[in-house]
């Protein structure tokens, strides 16, 4: 049978990871797929050192090989929502299948994408854009389709991972770090993405609608970055048994879908809390499986590789079949899906990590402890520490059960409010991940 012709555009870290594991494996893949899988175009804007194309022709315009008649599927791996939006529409539009690697394409304009997808009998295929190497697509999609799933809960920026565990590990600066993410190709082309939590929302957003079954509202995702975490809070988690993650959480509940990223106190026993480094992790909480986690690379050259390359031989093994019969999209039929609301952030329900930094007063705990009370806010343990050198003040911790974070945040506003309180109260979700 003759090879099916891929058209790579992009070929940065991730293109040239695709293509060398295209070449390399080609005999493998060909057993696996039952077809050869062969680059027929590449548009790239510059030569990249970590790839030897040889006689592959090259463009450095994208819609060419879009155009290409010659071209079965187009892998998109430019990034970005603009031309990347354009260039994968135009493709669906020429009745080629898509593989992507684009998680900000996917979240925010995945709903039209699969639309258009369907009408034209294709398939847009998307592993690579949700914690790289790791299947957990295609785990949550097909392996988990038994389950009512319960809750999402992952490490899905390789980079914020990396930056948190070096500063734990190594007292690293937040900038020395991120500078050698970059230069490893994991961070975003704008870092604020890894940083700001808005990359791992992406892929949060994806991961709850193959979840739950709702069309991808990244509008609605809560996000909170790393930026302001300081190493007194990471001390101090330890001390209480917890490392601190940034963590993105989609929860199915009675009144809607929790969808938030933040980082997040996690009990230091949970596996999911040992995930360091680059490293992503996602757990999936299934009524029929129980609790099950995936593990892997989060980012990089092949392991991301590894996810395109998986999507082209499934393209390849249901290009013949009749696209009525295909796995969907959104793992759910998409006249079944579901209206159930996202919440806002106000209606979720967490337990919390409070650092009050108080003055050394008779009374102050007790005021603390009333005004929590007084909003049913059940403490579960207390820390107070020594008066700190430079400003005499005392940094309480306490830790909450789980409660509505719109009473937390008027307990806040009153704790804040309190003669004795001095600054911002630090407020950090705690998931036992249980
Ligand atoms: N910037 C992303 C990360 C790349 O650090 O995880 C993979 O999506």
């Amino acid at each position: 049978m003759k090879p099916v012709k891929v058209g790579i555009c992009g070929l940065g870290t991730v293109g040239s990871g695709t293509f060398n594991v295209l070449k390399r494996n080609a005999e493998e893949i060909a057993r696996r797929a039952g077809r050869g899988i062969e680059v027929a175009q590449i548009a790239q804007r510059r030569p990249n050192p970590k790839c030897d194309t040889g006689i592959t022709p090259i463009t450095d315009d994208v819609f060419a090989v879009v155009d290409n008649p010659e071209i079965d599927v187009v892998v998109e791996l430019i990034g970005g929502y603009t031309v990347a939006r354009e260039l994968v529409m135009r493709a669906i539009n020429n009745g080629k299948h898509v593989v992507t690697a684009n998680k900000a394409l996917i979240a925010v304009h995945g709903n039209e994408i699969f639309a258009r997808a369907r009408e034209k009998g294709v398939i847009v295929a998307f592993e690579a854009s949700v914690a790289g190497g790791i299947p957990v697509i295609k785990a949550v999609r097909e392996g988990l389709a038994a389950n009512r799933i319960n809750w999402v809960a992952g490490i899905i920026n390789g980079t914020g991972n990396f930056i948190l565990t070096e500063m734990r590990e190594k007292g690293r600066t937040f900038e020395d770090v991120l500078k050698e993410a970059q230069a490893l190709g994991y961070a975003e082309a704008d870092p604020t993405f890894d940083v700001e939590g808005i990359d791992a929302a992406h892929k949060l957003t994806i991961l709850a609608s193959i979840a739950f079954g709702i069309p991808l509202q990244f509008d609605k995702a809560y996000t909170e970055g790393i930026t302001t975490l300081t190493t007194a809070d990471v001390g101090y988690a330890e001390a209480l048994g917890y490392r601190i993650k940034h963590l993105g959480v989609a929860r199915s509940t009675e009144k809607g879908i929790e969808l938030r990223v933040h980082p997040t106190l996690i009990p230091a026993d949970r596996l999911i809390a040992n995930v360091n480094g680059v490293m992503n992790a996602v757990m999936v909480n299934g009524d029929a499986v129980g609790s099950t986690l995936f593990y892997g690379a989060g980012a990089g050259m092949e392991p991301t590789a590894s996810s395109v390359v998986a999507d082209l031989v499934d393209v390849v093994r249901a290009m013949t079949s009749d696209p009525e019969n295909r796995v969907p999209h959104l793992a759910f039929q998409p006249d079944a899906l579901s209206d159930h609301p996202v919440l806002p952030i106000e209606a979720c329900e967490s337990a919390y990590y409070l650092r009050i930094q108080a003055k050394d007063h008779p009374g102050v705990l007790a005021q603390v402890a009333s005004i929590l009370s007084e909003r049913g806010i059940n403490i579960e343990s207390i820390m107070q520490k020594e008066a700190e050198e430079h400003d005499g003040l005392i940094p309480m911790i306490l830790l909450t059960h789980r409660v509505h974070e719109q009473h937390m945040n008027e307990a806040i506003k009153a704790l804040e409010s309190l003669e004795d309180v001095v600054g911002a109260v630090v407020r950090i979700r705690v998931e036992h991940l249980n």
